[in-house]
């Protein structure tokens, strides 16, 4: 049959993996998708970077917003990064050009995904973006699929490895924050702006995603409490370690009656749990279903392989033919997070 075409906008870290599993493993993604999948164009800044990966064959383009109007595109793979700019015109012009759309960008989802859904699903498209949220952990999936049946009642988790590798570190070494945060920059983990990761804010990101999905709500990430680990002292992990806790930048959303809650904040753990024992930089997600109870997911939440076996996963869907709608249900159904009473201060 037909193969799938894809455009991939991006050619970093994600986008260099997908490529290679796109290489490596596309008699096993046949079998499993039902056709062939193919990158036929892709764009980055440089054409000319080494990228440790053969885009000779492919077409090349400078402009991502060309690129996700090219007619040999049927699904628009956007892995540039950033919530506005070329990412947010380029996804635009994917859905207006009738394509869908798989993303692993949660900053731009979180506050530009509510609009782009709801255009996807004007058009009849989706956007997909199991990436965005803790990586490599199949979580959007287990909410939109596995859990279908359930009335969620909390996820929370672990979302942004970065910060656990800070506060484990902290710990494990008994190393002030700015020595972590210095090692950190060292080994490449922070985003270029830090404070998307210690501020919290990359962390939010994720857990209004997270949660618009599970509570069937309309993206509000702005509604997020947020409060990242800049202020968390070695003598705050001590007290804590002597008590017999840890802590974790953790974010959790659950329903009240003042509508959605979401917080993303450093917190006590007791040591011996499992987000307790969570080191380095991994990620958990625990969600909690009226008839499953609790599931606990742990994971890389970062890097080539793992953030790219989450794209690809959608990528494959939509090869499938399964087109599961954006935030959970679809977009348009979405309820607001907040009652329009809690507006009044
Ligand atoms: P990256 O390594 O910084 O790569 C970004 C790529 O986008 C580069 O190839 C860059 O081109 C290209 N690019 C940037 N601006 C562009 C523009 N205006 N026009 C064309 N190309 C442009 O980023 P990444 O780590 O792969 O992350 C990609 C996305 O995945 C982001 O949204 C990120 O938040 C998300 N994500 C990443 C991870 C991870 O582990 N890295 C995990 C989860 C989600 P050049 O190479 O030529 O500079
Ligand atoms: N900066 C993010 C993290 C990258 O540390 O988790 C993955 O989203």
């Amino acid at each position: 049959s037909d193969p799938l075409r894809l455009g991939i906008a991006g050619l970093g870290t994600v986008g260099v993996g997908v490529l290679k599993i796109l290489r490596d493993q596309a008699e096993l993604i046949e079998a499993r998708a039902g056709r062939p999948l193919v990158a036929t164009a892709v764009c980055a800044r440089s054409r000319d970077k080494d990228r440790g990966v053969d885009i000779s064959d492919l077409a090349w383009e400078d402009d991502p917003v060309a690129l996700a109007q090219r007619e040999d595109v049927d699904v628009f793979v956007e892995l540039m990064g950033g919530s506005d700019g070329p990412a947010k015109a380029a996804t635009e012009a994917a859905i207006a050009a009738g394509k869908d759309v798989v993303t692993a960008n949660k900053a731009m989802l979180a506050v530009n995904g509510q609009a782009l859904a709801e255009a996807a699903e004007t058009a009849g498209h989706v956007i997909r973006f199991e990436a965005a949220v803790a990586g490599g952990i199949p979580v959007v999936k287990a909410l939109t699929e596995g859990l279908s049946a359930n009335r969620m009642e909390r996820v929370m988790g672990v979302m942004n490895g970065t910060c656990n590798y800070i506060l484990t570190r902290m710990q494990s070494a008994g190393l002030p924050y700015e020595a972590v945060f210095e090692e950190a920059d060292r080994l490449g983990y922070l985003e270029a702006d830090p404070e998307l990761d210690v501020g919290g804010i990359d962390a939010g990101h994720k857990l209004s995603l997270l949660s618009s999905i599970a509570f069937g709500t309309k993206v509000d990430f702005e509604a997020v409490e947020l409060e990242g680990i800049g202020e968390v002292t070695i003598e705050d992990i001590q007290q804590a370690a002597d008590m017999g806790y840890r802590i974790k930048l953790l974010g959790v959303a659950q329903m009240t009656g003042r509508g959605l809650e979401q917080r993303m904040q450093p917190c006590l753990v007791p040591a011996t749990s499992p987000l307790g024992q969570l080191e380095g930089g991994m990620n958990m997600v625990v969600l909690e279903g009226d008839a499953v109870g609790q599931i606990v997911m742990r994971g890389a939440g970062a890097g080539e392989g793992p953030t790219a076996s989450a794209v690809m996963a959608d990528v494959i869907d939509i090869a499938r033919g399964i087109r599961v709608s954006t935030f959970g249900q679809p977009a348009a159904g979405l309820r607001a997070a907040r009652p329009a009473s809690s507006a009044v201060p």
